[in-house]
C-alpha cells in the first residue's frame, strides 16, 4: 500500500510492480442540479477526478446509485446515461454497479486507475517557491445553492454546469507531462481546506493572491446574498483558524474561499523553472490554468489582497 488511510490523499494507491500501481476511489452525492443527465455526468466527472488528482489514468468504474422507488424510470436512466457518457469521454468502461432504493437520489462511481508509483501527485509533494495553479474557477457551491433556492439565472446555471461537467483529465495529464509532485483536487473542503491539507502534508504553507483567484460569473452576487451551502460554514469553522486574511478581504470574499466545490479543478504545485512551459502547454491544449499563489516555507495559509 503506497497511499492509504494515514494521510488525507485523494485516493488509495496499491503498488503492483515498479511500473504500475492501482489507484482506487469512490464518491457519490445527492443532485446538485435539476437535470438528471447533467447530474449523472457531474457525479461521474467528480468521481473520476480523484484519480486524476493522484496523477493517475482511470480505466474501469462501477456505478453506485440510490434511487427513490417513485422516481420515473426514465429519470433514473438519464442519470446513469450522463455518468456513462462522461466515463466514455474519459476512456473509462463502466463494468456494472449496484442500485438500492432511497428517498433522495444518490449517484457516483467507484473508479480504478493506474499510476506510475514514481510519478504520483500527492498532497505531500509541495515544495517552497512552487507556483500554485488552479484549473477551474470557484463559486460552484454558492451557485448550486442558488439553483436550489431558485435564485440563479439561466446563464449562471449553464456556466456552473459546464464547469462541473468538465473532466480534470487534461489537467492531470499536464501534471504528469511536467513531472509535478504536489497537487490535489478542490472539492467539498473548498480551496482553503484542501489547500491546508496540501500544505500540512508537505510541511509548507500556501500564500494565495485573492485578486488572481478566478470565480464563475454569478459567484460574487450569490455570495453577497449569502447563498452558501452548509458546508461553507463547516469549512470556515474547521479551517478558518489556519488562515490569515489580508484586512481588505471582506467576509463574502473570505466565504467564497471556504465554499465547497462539486467537481472542482486541480490545485497543482508547479516548480518556478517549469511554470512558463506549463502555462504555454496548457494554452496549447485549451486547458484553463490560473496562477493563484505560491508555496511558502512558513506554515499556514495566507490570503493577500
Ligand atoms: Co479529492
Ligand atoms: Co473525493
Amino acid at each position: 500500500m503506497l497511499v492509504g488511510l494515514e494521510g488525507p490523499d485523494d485516493a488509495a494507491v496499491w503498488r503492483i510492480d515498479d511500473e504500475r500501481a492501482l489507484v482506487v476511489t469512490t464518491d457519490f452525492f445527492t443532485p446538485v442540479v435539476d437535470t438528471p443527465y447533467e447530474y449523472g455526468a457531474i457525479a461521474a466527472a467528480n468521481s473520476l477526478s480523484d484519480v486524476y488528482a493522484m496523477g493517475g489514468q482511470p480505466f474501469l468504474a462501477l456505478n453506485i446509485a440510490a434511487l427513490p422507488p417513485d422516481l420515473p424510470a426514465e429519470l433514473g436512466s438519464e442519470i446513469l446515461r450522463g455518468g456513462a457518457e462522461k466515463a466514455r469521454e474519459a476512456g473509462v468502461v463502466i463494468a456494472g454497479g449496484h442500485t438500492v432504493q432511497d428517498k433522495e437520489p444518490k449517484y457516483g462511481l467507484v473508479v480504478i486507475g493506474f499510476v506510475h508509483p514514481g510519478k504520483m501527485l500527492t498532497k505531500s509533494g509541495a515544495h517552497p517557491d512552487d507556483i500554485l495553479v488552479l484549473t477551474k474557477p470557484l463559486g460552484f457551491g454558492t451557485t448550486t445553492t442558488a439553483i436550489k433556492q431558485e435564485k440563479a439565472s439561466e446563464a449562471d446555471i449553464r456556466e456552473v454546469i459546464d464547469w462541473m461537467m468538465r473532466l480534470n483529465k487534461s489537467a492531470g495529464e499536464l501534471a504528469l507531462e511536467f513531472g509535478l509532485q504536489g497537487g490535489t483536487d478542490i472539492t467539498g473542503f473548498s480551496l482553503l481546506g484542501h489547500g491546508y491539507e496540501l500544505g500540512a502534508a508537505s510541511g509548507v504553507g500556501l500564500r494565495f493572491d485573492y485578486a488572481k483567484i478566478p470565480f464563475i460569473s454569478g459567484a460574487r452576487k450569490h455570495a453577497e446574498a449569502w447563498t452558501f451551502p452548509g458546508g461553507a460554514s463547516d469549512n470556515r469553522l474547521h479551517f478558518g483558524p489556519q488562515v490569515r486574511f489580508a484586512p481588505g478581504i471582506d467576509e463574502a470574499s473570505q466565504m467564497l474561499l471556504f465554499d465547497p466545490q462539486t467537481s472542482g479543478g486541480l490545485l497543482l504545485c508547479v516548480p518556478p523553472d517549469k511554470i512558463d512551459g506549463f502555462l504555454s502547454r496548457a494554452r496549447e491544449i485549451n486547458q484553463p490554468a490560473w496562477m493563484v499563489g505560491e508555496v511558502t516555507k512558513a506554515q499556514g495559509i495566507m490570503v493577500k489582497e
